[in-house]
């Protein structure tokens, strides 16, 4: 055998292997994917003898290979590593290796482009849980050549994919139908994502995930993406005739940038966001298991119980009168709420959604006495008191318009169409971040604001502004940079604050924000229907944790579809829990229902936010079995769902994921919220007694027979306890 005589870097964590060669000039990747063990010597020279490919017909006369930085220079035909240009030269990167550091758990390789005189460095970083961060830094030392800057079209991260991922899921959607998927076979050329829309949007590729053919929630092998970034963004899964070097085809991703967008002077860098890319062999519960044990061990992950909350936009919308949402506040708390946030309609002028939006004060008409006497009640009632904001947004009816039209994002051509009557503020303007950081930082200050909902409601479209030149300039990527930085400054200088992301419901939903804030707002859909399908795959990335969830009216104020009070609640305790409909307005009878519910998601949250969520397979697409299982096993919660009805009558056994086929459990029913209706004149022996109390059941029973489920009639769920055996017997 010809041993390698260049070291290979080994980067390995639960159950994942990242290999690189790092060989001059440029190291290549030899495989990412399944843990291939303590390779020694032999071993990972086996492994780099296996990564040299055929020489093709019509092709280069030496074996392709696919390398961390891939272009034109290794014959590489895809999508490059690297575009950009020094006035007009410099178009052909040809990247070579100065240095690589590897640590257990990073390897950091450092490249020259000596024809644009750029440094660059690769960046690999695997998380305990498995998932490969990587990001780029492209420098211009100060001794770069010419007086023209270097214009950077694209970095793009790209891992290879095997042949045999042929099978490509990622996710679409709109307004109140976010994360809606897609799914088909990988072509030839590729699948592209480009997004141009300032924030992840309403259909954001979310997680882009491409496996072996048939591959499921349990099972399938499977490799992912992220792009963790809340500007424009590209993604992409390609693959070749010629492959990828002996790989079959790439994942890849980074910022979509304008042109001229980024330019790069002497002494200038970029960094591009985040790529996280993750492998399973246990289909998509596999995926998520890792992006969730990720995002728990971050330091900032919120560690206090999900505090269950009452959001006032369904309840009043701008209908603001003091004295009802005292009322509201009152009745929140009688029913178990821990925190209530004012949404939208308290600011100055604010009326409906024409008006206001840049005039951070609180409306002396509506709020005579300012915020205090509601921020005191709730506080008085042990609560924590949210309010609802946009910082990025500006009215033209508004002061601020007014007295600072430069600060508003536009062509010098004139503002184009407005969109929710409202246009963008450039965050990145030095005096609009210092005016948005003090606005803010005054409310949270003089309210004690524990939370903020912090909305964005409308795309860049011509997110320009003006340079020193009088030239008009693109100003996404400065405009994100500036938001995360104004999210930062405000966190630090007010710990404990939390915040949550929204964006026209769940239009901004990704790992950049989220690095900065602690919940997003999936949809404005609080239908259970829609909820069921949003908030299954909003969790394909996010731990329950972290997706806002509340239960609505009886008739949805978005879909204008009718829900069974059960399945609302059961519905909504699935993630961070809350009520959004108008409490001063419901039954005695269905207050009671709701305190139940409040007192069962204190009592289930603890598993609920630190479980592992699983998803059953099933053949009826109108039926849903998912769940979360205590980290030991010892104990589950589990959701049964059907949205329509669907032609087989019995709905059949049905295996409970997750569970530890050796063990005892017992089963039971969890009535807080409500039985759902069926569809049958006798339900299945078993639930008979499970909705009276506990049922034993062998493990084997539960994860490997099954338990036959009631067929239930459309849209209704039922909520199915799991645990340990009696300890009294
Ligand atoms: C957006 C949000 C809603 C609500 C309104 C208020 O649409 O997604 O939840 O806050 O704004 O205007």
């Amino acid at each position: 055998m010809t041993r390698s005589t260049t070291r290979i870097a080994h980067l390995r964590a639960a159950g994942v292997s990242f290999v690189v060669e790092l060989r001059a000039p440029l190291p290549r990747v030899l495989h990412w994917g399944e843990d291939l063990g303590e390779l020694g010597d032999d071993g990972l020279a086996s492994l780099a003898l296996s990564a040299d490919a055929a020489s093709l017909h019509s092709a280069l006369d030496e074996p392709r290979q696919f390398t961390v930085w891939p272009t034109q220079a290794d014959g590489w035909s895809g999508t490059p590593a690297q575009e950009g240009h020094r006035a007009g030269t410099a178009t052909t990167p040809r990247v070579t290796m100065t240095g690589a550091e590897e640590s257990p758990d990073a390897l950091v390789i450092a490249l020259r482009d000596a024809d644009a005189g750029l440094d660059l460095t690769l960046t690999y970083r695997l998380d305990p849980s498995g998932v490969l961060g990587v990001r780029t830094r492209v420098s211009a030392p100060a001794d770069a050549p010419g007086p023209a800057p270097y214009d950077l079209a694209a970095t793009t991260a790209l891992l290879p994919l095997p042949t045999r991922a042929q099978e490509i899921l990622d996710f679409t959607g709109k307004w109140c139908r976010e994360r809606s998927p897609q799914r088909g076979r990988l072509a030839f050329a590729g699948h592209v994502r480009e997004i141009r829309r300032g924030r992840p949007g309403l259909d954001a590729p979310h997680l882009l995930t491409v496996g072996v053919p048939g591959f499921g929630f349990r099972t399938g092998e499977v490799w992912a993406l992220h792009v963790g970034w809340s500007g424009n963004q590209r993604w992409l899964a390609e693959r070749l005739p010629e492959g990828a070097g002996v790989h079959g085809g790439v994942l890849g991703g980074g910022e979509l940038l304008s042109p001229g967008e980024i330019r790069l002077a002497p002494g200038d860098s970029y960094t591009s966001p985040e790529c996280c890319f993750a492998w399973s062999a246990e289909g998509l519960d596999g995926l998520a298991g890792r992006f969730h044990t990720m995002l728990r061990s971050r330091p900032g992950h919120p560690s206090s119980p999900r505090p269950l909350t009452l959001n006032t936009w369904e309840a009043v919308y701008f209908d603001h009168r003091p004295e009802r949402l005292l009322a509201l506040a009152d009745d929140a708390a009688a029913v178990g709420v821990e925190r209530l946030v004012l949404d939208d309609g308290w600011f100055l002028g604010r009326r409906d959604d024409t008006a206001g939006l840049g005039d951070w004060t609180v409306d002396p008409q509506m709020w005579p006495d300012g915020l205090a006497p509601l921020a005191d009640r709730v506080h008085g009632h042990g609560m924590q008191f949210g309010l609802w904001v946009e910082p990025e947004m500006v009215n033209l009816r508004s002061r601020l318009a007014r007295e600072h039209p430069e600060w508003i994002l536009g062509p010098s051509a004139g503002l184009g169409p407005s969109s929710r009557h409202q246009y963008v503020l450039n965050v990145a303007h030095e005096e609009a971040f210092a005016y948005l950081l003090e606005s803010l930082d005054a409310l949270v200050a003089e309210y004690r604001i524990d939370y903020l909902k912090w909305d964005h409601n409308r795309e860049l479209h011509e997110a320009v502004h003006r340079d020193a030149h009088g030239g008009d300039r693109p100003g996404v990527h400065a405009q994100t940079r500036a938001l995360y930085r104004l999210m930062d400054t405000l966190r630090s200088r007010r710990p404990g604050l939390e915040i949550e992301s929204c964006s026209s419901g769940g239009g901004r939903v990704d790992l950049g924000v989220l690095a900065r804030t602690d919940r997003v707002w999936a949809s404005d859909c609080n239908d259970p229907v829609e909820r069921q399908a949003i908030q299954r795959w909003t969790g394909q990335l996010l731990p329950p944790e972290l997706i806002g969830a509340h239960v609505g009216g009886p008739r949805s104020h978005t879909t204008g579809r009718v829900a069974d009070e059960s399945f609302r609640l059961i519905t909504a305790l699935f993630g961070h829990a809350g009520i959004e409909d108008d409490l001063t307005a419901r039954t005695p009878a269905e207050r009671e229902t709701l305190t139940r519910w409040a007192a069962l998601y204190k009592e289930v949250r603890g598993l609920l936010h630190g479980g592992r969520v699983v998803r059953a397979d099933l053949d009826d697409d109108a039926t849903y079995l998912h769940g979360v299982v205590a980290p030991d096993a010892g104990a589950a919660l589990y959701c049964w769902a059907r949205t329509e009805t669907s032609v087989p009558a019995q709905s059949g056994r049905v295996r409970l994921p997750g569970l530890a086929p050796g063990r005892s459990y017992r089963v039971r029913v969890r009535t807080e919220a409500g039985l759902p209706s069926t569809h049958q004149v006798v339900a299945p022996a078993w639930y008979r007694t499970a909705v009276n109390g506990w049922v034993p059941m062998a493990g084997t029973v539960l994860t490997g027979a099954g338990l036959p489920m009631p067929t239930l009639n459309p849209g209704q769920a039922l909520l199915i306890e799991v645990a340990g055996p009696d300890p009294a017997n």
